[in-house]
Order: structure tokens, then sequence, then C-alpha cells
């Protein structure tokens, strides 16, 4: 999962449903803001689309939107309540839009939704609808519901059936299939493969807030990659809170694993890269590590949290492995795929830990070399074990350790790209940068590159020899191929 969890702030998560455009007049129109993983990202875009099946344009503007849809995160406290500042602002749209006689449904849906219900309701009376993460294939009848009734309706149940197989299929590309969107899909796409956790680390909420751990069937998924190559998708990143524990069923009823399901989506033609996220150490297996090796379609990137370096706080964070597992691990890794690029998220003031716990952190981060690292100071969740541990770690001792941990970790992430230099490099470009004539893409190590390039190479992949770079960018110049 990313640890950077404010992805919403920027336009392109604004998931715009397929097949509906501004502009239309009497179409209704909704805007959806995006917080928390990649997880969000993907159901905001499934959620688009269900709408658009039922008539909804998108809109970049809340002011504009007969809907607004927040897709929330609860994962620290302040990605939490955040939510709650922008319910203000958004109170003051649907009163404006109110006085010129056009209604506004308020919608809160993702992992606030989940773990609040109701309580969001009591906070802020401008919301119409609370929906849970796997409740978003009932979103056009529970608004239609909320239109038809004076109060406001809750749904957090988590139903028997899963919410995928009731979701509208994914729109094909304009080619090849009727209702799609103008705006172009990326060339880099989510596919959500698995579900909700059962592994329930003492400081986490997502147990609570996706249920539990869910994998969808390989048909699906199949099915699914099948329609995104279609619609100009040339790399796709299977998602799961704990992807790497996978074992959906195969078509012959029996439960196949993560790389076997790489392997499988490896025959797709058209289909140029495949990733995986979120992973845990405890499930990472030889025949994963082995995956590595024997398929070239499978990025040379890894993202594995240890969360924290001292044995006595890995157990206290009921996390089921030690550091040297870990170490061991990475080295396995390595042995296998030596360039891989090794990314992680730390948490640091976990309830109890020393100077020495977090030194131990620090060491295994200058022992493995990351290319890059999401760091993070401890928030105490409300229902979590951990929030009523004793040995709180007071606020300005984890602002220091995060400082020192953010330091080093930047330091390393600078020298893995500088190491980048005077290599070519194949970068899938997927969208135009700022300046004129430049696009932008990722390397196969997940890096940022920029390049003049001509606009006709969105969605290609192509050979660009590094130049310059900086803390989170490269810059090249494409060489023939
Ligand atoms: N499934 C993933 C992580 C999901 S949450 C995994 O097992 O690694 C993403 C990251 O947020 C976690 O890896 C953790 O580093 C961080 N995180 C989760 N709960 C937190 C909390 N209460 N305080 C601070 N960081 C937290
Ligand atoms: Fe949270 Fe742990 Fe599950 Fe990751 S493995 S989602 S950190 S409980
Ligand atoms: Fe946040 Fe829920 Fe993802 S809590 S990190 S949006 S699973």
């Amino acid at each position: 999962m990313i640890g950077e969890l404010e992805v919403a702030e920027a336009p392109g998560s604004v998931a715009r449903p397929a097949g509906a455009r501004n502009g239309m007049s009497s179409m209704k129109k909704v805007f959806i803001k995006t917080y928390g993983c990649q997880m969000n990202v993907y159901d905001s875009e499934r959620m688009g689309e269900a709408l658009a099946a039922s008539g909804y344009g998108a809109t970049d503007t809340p002011d504009d939107a007969d809907l607004i849809i927040l897709n929330t995160c609860h994962i620290r406290e302040k990605a939490a309540e955040k939510v709650y500042s922008e319910l203000g602002r958004i109170r003051d749209i649907k009163e404006a839009r109110a006085a010129t006689d056009r209604e506004t449904v308020i919608a809160v849906a993702g992992c606030v939704a989940q773990a609040e219900g109701d309580e969001i309701v009591r906070r802020a009376p401008v919301v119409d609808l609370v929906i849970g993460p796997q409740s978003y294939h009932r979103l056009p009848d529970l608004i239609a519901q909320r239109r038809a009734g004076a109060k406001a309706v809750v749904e957090t149940e988590f139903p028997e059936d899963d919410k995928f197989s009731h979701l509208p299929a994914r729109p094909l590309g304009a080619k090849s299939g009727p209702a799609r969107s103008p705006a172009v899909r990326s060339a880099s796409a989510f596919l959500t493969i698995q579900e909700g956790c059962d592994k329930f680390c003492t400081f986490c909420v997502v147990p609570y807030t996706r249920g539990a751990e869910y994998s969808r069937g390989v048909a699906a998924i199949t099915d699914e990659a099948r329609r995104l190559v279609a619609s100009g998708v040339r790399e796709i990143t299977l998602l799961g809170q704990n992807v790497n524990a996978y074992h959906g069923q195969g078509d012959d009823g029996r439960a196949r694993s993560l790389p076997d399901l790489i392997r499988h989506l490896s025959d797709i033609d058209g289909l140029e890269r495949l990733r995986y996220t979120t992973s845990h150490p405890h499930d990472m297996s030889d025949d994963l590590i082995a995956v590595h090796c024997d398929t070239p379609k499978l990025m040379p990137y890894l993202h594995l949290p240890f969360q924290a370096g001292s044995d006595r706080i890995l157990a206290a964070m009921n996390r089921k492995h030690t550091a040297a597992h870990y170490v061991g691990l990475v080295g396995r890794v390595r042995a296998a795929r030596p360039d891989i690029a090794l990314s992680t998220d730390i948490i640091v003031g976990f309830p109890g830990e020393t100077d020495a716990d977090f030194e131990a952190t620090l060491n295994i981060v200058r022992t493995i070399g990351f290319a890059q690292a999401y760091s993070f100071k401890y928030s105490p969740r409300p229902g979590t074990p951990a929030a009523n541990m004793g040995g709180q770690v007071p606020e300005l001792v984890k602002i220091e350790r995060l400082a020192r941990l953010k330091a080093l970790l930047d330091a390393q992430q600078s020298l893995f790209n500088a190491q980048c230099i005077g290599r070519i490099m194949p970068v899938l470009f997927e969208r135009h940068g700022r300046r004129d004539g430049q696009l932008i893409g990722r390397s196969p190590y997940l890096q940022s590159v920029h390049a003049e390039a001509a606009p006709t190479l969105v969605g290609r992949i192509i050979p660009v020899e590094i130049a310059d770079a900086g803390p989170n960018s490269l810059s090249g110049v494409i060489r023939a191929a």
C-alpha cells in the first residue's frame, strides 16, 4: 500500500466516469475526490463507471456537481480528520447551489465511512449517504433511496456477495467497444485482485475497514485485465492489502497463488508490464521470488513494508516476522533479481519504542538500502490494540525520529536515482509534462522520467538515456530502439 495518502489534491485523482462527458446540460454530474491508497483510486474509478452506467457525467469542479463523493482514508488520524474540514467546505457549496434551486447529494465513501458510519452524519449533517467500500455496486440505488426519503442513508454492511461481481464491466476502448470516456485511460492502471486483511497488526485499521481477506477469481481478473488492455492500458498494477496472500480460484476450482496469476496474465498480448502491491513479508514465497526471474513483464520493483527494526516492537505490532527474517528475505530476492528496486513502509514511535529500538530501525535501512520508502509517525487509531498500550511515545520524540529516518531514506533515494545516470532505460510514457514538448513516464523501477518527446509516444515504451537525476525523478534523452 502506498504511504503518501494525500493523492486527493492531484487533478489526476478525480475519477471520470467512462462514457460520460461534461457539457451535456441535462446530464447529472458527479465529482469524486479520492484520499488514501491505490485501492481507493481504483474504487473511485469503479464508482465513476457504475454512475456513468446510470447516467452521470464527470466534473472536476464540485460547484457543478449534483453528486459529490469523498472517498476517504482512515489509516492515520490526520487522514481521517481531513474529511471533516472538506465537508465544511462542501456544506457551503451545497447551500450556494440550494439558493439557485439545485440539489446536491453528498456521499462519504471509503474507510472513514466504514469505520465511523452514523457518527459521520451526526458530526456533519450535510452528508446524505455514507457507504462502506464493500457496497459500491449499490451506489445508484442508495442515491435513489436518499432522494426518495427524508433521512440520510448509512450502508456499512459487509455483504456476502462481492461487489466486483455486481459492478459494471470495465468499459472497452473506443475502437473495440461502446461506452468509453474520450478522456483517454492512462497507459498504466490499477486492478484490485484481493481485498481485506486477516493479519491484524496492532496499529492498523484496515482489517476493520476492509474486512476479511478475499481474493477474486482468476477468470474475472483476466477478463478485466483484457478489457483494460483493449482500452489502451500497457501496464497493470495488481492491488491488494496483502496482495501476496492472493489465493483466488482458477477455472478448475483450485486456488491459484500470486505467482500463478502473474504468469497467467503475462500471456496477454499488448500487456507490457505487471506490478503488484502491497506485500507482507510473511507471504513472500519462493515461487513469488522466482517469478521475478522467469517473467520478464514483471517489473523489478518490490514494495515490502517492514515497519520496525526491533524484534520486540515487531512482536508488539503482531507483524509475524523478525528483523533477521526480513533481511534474509531481501537477500533471497536480491539473489534472484540483483537489480530489483526495494521500497518499504516504516512506523516510528510505536508504543514502547526506545532509542535503541529506533536505532534498530535505522540499522535495517542502512543494511538494505532502499530505492524509495514511506515513513510515518505512529498514530493511535480508535479500536486498535496499540491505541491502548502503555508507553505511548511523546510527539516531539516521534517528530525527531521521523526527521532522522527521512534524512537517511532521502539520501538513499537520491543515491539510487544518481546511479541511474548514463543508463538506457525503457520508459513507459504516461502523460504530458508541464513544459511544452515534454512527456513524463515511468522507468522499470517506478521512477518518474521526464524527456522531450512527441505526444504520439504517450502509451509507448521507449528507450531513454538518463542524463540527470533529482531526489524524486530522472530526466533523459530518447534513444533509438
Ligand atoms: N497492507 C500493508 C499496509 C497498509 S497501510 C502492509 O501490510 O504493509 C499503509 C501503511 O500505513 C502501513 O504499512 C503502515 O506503515 C502505515 N500505518 C498503518 N497504520 C498506521 C498507524 N496507526 N500509524 C502510522 N502509520 C500507520
Ligand atoms: Fe494493516 Fe498489517 Fe493488514 Fe497491512 S498486514 S493491512 S499493516 S493489518
Ligand atoms: Fe486508507 Fe483504507 Fe487504504 S484506511 S490506506 S483507504 S485501505
